[in-house]
């Protein structure tokens, strides 16, 4: 099994709802930039419960998927859950697939949590065709601003880093995610980062934001310890509590790789 950073816990129905929700928000902003016409073969890599692959299907209708997840778990939850796919468990490392099998390859939130993210990326590399398009979504935590200040964010977000680096993953991976394509050998890579900004005159985003940020804290269960765990969840708690006056910006990055 490959060794993951993954500090959020099983797919119970807490995660599975916290996924399908962050699933249908990313789609606003990740994926507008994705396009496949009807019958493009699509590998959705580290797919999880299928979350995001139900949002590929609904914005690409006809297109011809395939999920791919290193975990037994995740991928008996995408087949119950989002039956829109062909659902593989495989490590990405070692995808199970002919070079150039597919025309687009997505994928969301996985080079985190992983000790070693070059050999993922030289494997979407090898099954994509030539021409094709590889579309990836990463985190950089480091860019989370919220006002006014919340005592006690910094020390949980802090202790949340930490956990997340202690078992081999990367909590600002986005910041050098591009890097990291091209050393894949991708030649032709696009990289932006999104700036999320929740305001009063972005309520839909900050109440997004701080639902997102919140959930979050709340599934570091076992990752934390008990005190540190007490703490993310009075700043889960002050988060959903925020609303009119107060701001949320955040900056992950996308990245369009060919070639
Ligand atoms: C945060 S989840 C993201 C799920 C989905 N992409 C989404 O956006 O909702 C990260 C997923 O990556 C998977 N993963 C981690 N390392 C992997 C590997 N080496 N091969 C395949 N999947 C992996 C985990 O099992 C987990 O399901």
């Amino acid at each position: 099994m490959a060794r993951t950073g993954y500090v959020h816990g099983e797919p119970d129905d807490d995660e599975v709802c916290r996924l399908v929700r962050q699933a249908r928000f990313v789609a606003t902003f990740s994926l507008d930039t994705f396009e496949a016409p009807p019958g493009a073969r699509v590998l959705d890599v580290g797919t999880g419960v299928g979350a995001m692959a139900a949002e590929l299907v609904r914005l690409c209708p006809g297109i011809v998927l395939t999920g791919v997840d290193v975990s037994r778990a995740q991928i008996e939850r995408a087949r119950a859950l989002h039956p829109v796919a062909t659902y593989v468990q495989a490590d990405a490392r070692a995808l199970p697939f002919d070079d150039a099998s597919f025309d687009r390859v997505h994928m969301s939130w996985v080079l985190e949590h992983v000790v070693e993210p070059l050999p993922i990326l030289r494997e979407i590399r090898r099954v994509l065709r030539r021409e094709g398009v590889a579309h990836l979504s990463e985190v950089d935590h480091d860019t989370l601003v919220v006002e006014p200040p919340l005592e006690e964010l910094a020390r949980t977000m802090a202790s949340m880093n930490d956990a997340q680096r202690a078992s081999g993953g990367d909590p600002c991976l986005g910041a050098r995610l591009e890097a990291l394509v091209r050393e894949a050998g991708f030649t032709r890579v696009e990289a932006r980062r999104v700036l999320l900004r929740g305001d009063d005159a972005h309520d839909d985003v900050r109440g997004e934001l701080l639902v997102q940020f919140a959930g979050l804290f709340e599934s570091l269960g076992e990752a934390l310890e008990a005190d540190d765990m007490a703490r993310a969840l009075r700043v889960a708690a002050a988060l959903r509590e925020r609303g009119a006056g107060s701001l949320v910006e955040y900056q992950p990055v996308v990245v369009h790789a060919s070639g």
